[in-house]
């Protein structure tokens, strides 16, 4: 198992870049938000004690998030490739995921870090609308789809996320440079981040992404 981590402010960037990866390059995307946001709607055990934490902007417990990573992983194989999205957050997931490498024999390659300024987040969280059906992610100025409140991909409606009003983004923010900053030193230490300027336009942030991936590529 080889992976790479994208790391960032909410609303920097990660879910629309990762998907877009996903389907240019072989690594699989794995967002523990949007497993957790799945777990929500389906009323299953984690999902009624993820909901009031989500809702508000702060973190699902650690112990949470161990079992819902260690099930997604379980469930692939030894040649897989993840992407992951919003995940490790805390210095203790970023040792669960040491340890799931290393019980896998595998590899961490890179851990990209998104930087956008709290302005553009704002922005871009209090516009960004989802599809229902299949969690395509657009921005009603940034991204738009082509009919307004219509998914390009498939037809679903879109909608706006509970915990992407203005006050919930702040505490969002709060929440990232309080409990998730931390893994850019320790990440810096082991000479694996790979700073991104996500301000700019998602086409520019994905190609710096994957020069990025085939440098690595022509290393192996
Ligand atoms: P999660 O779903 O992971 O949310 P997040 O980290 O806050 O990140 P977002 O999904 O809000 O932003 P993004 O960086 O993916 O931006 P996007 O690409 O959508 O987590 C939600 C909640 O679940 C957490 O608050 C927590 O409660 C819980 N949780 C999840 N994982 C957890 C974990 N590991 N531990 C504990 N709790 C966890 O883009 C945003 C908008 O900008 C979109 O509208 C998009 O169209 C637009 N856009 C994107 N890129 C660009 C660009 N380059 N230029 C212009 N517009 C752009």
């Amino acid at each position: 198992m080889k992976c790479i981590i994208l790391l960032g402010a909410p609303g920097a960037g990660k879910g629309t870049v990762a998907a877009d990866l996903a389907e240019q390059t072989q690594f699989l995307h794995v967002s523990t938000g949007d497993i957790l946001r799945e777990a929500v709607k389906q009323g299953t055990a984690v999902g009624l004690e993820a909901k009031s934490y989500m809702e508000a902007g702060d973190l699902v417990p650690d112990e949470v998030i161990a079992k819902l990573v260690r099930e997604r992983l379980a469930a692939g194989g030894a040649d897989d490739r993840y992407m992951f999205d919003g995940f490790p957050r805390t210095l203790k997931q970023a040792e669960l995921l040491d340890s799931v490498i290393s019980d896998m024999e595998g590899e961490l390659l890179s851990v990209f870090l998104l930087e956008v300024t709290d302005d553009v987040v704002i922005s871009r969280l209090t516009g960004r609308r989802v599809c229902k059906k299949c969690g395509a992610v657009y921005h009603v100025t940034n991204i738009p789809p082509k009919v307004e409140g219509v998914c390009d991909k498939c037809g679903g409606e879109l909608y706006q996320r509970t915990d992407d009003t203005e006050t919930t983004v702040r505490n969002r923010l709060d929440v990232y440079s309080a409990q998730t900053s931390d893994l850019i030193g320790h990440y810096d230490s082991l000479k694996l981040l790979e700073k991104v300027d996500a301000d700019q336009g998602k086409d520019l942030v994905e190609r710096e992404i994957i020069r990025c991936l085939e440098d690595l590529e022509s290393r192996q």
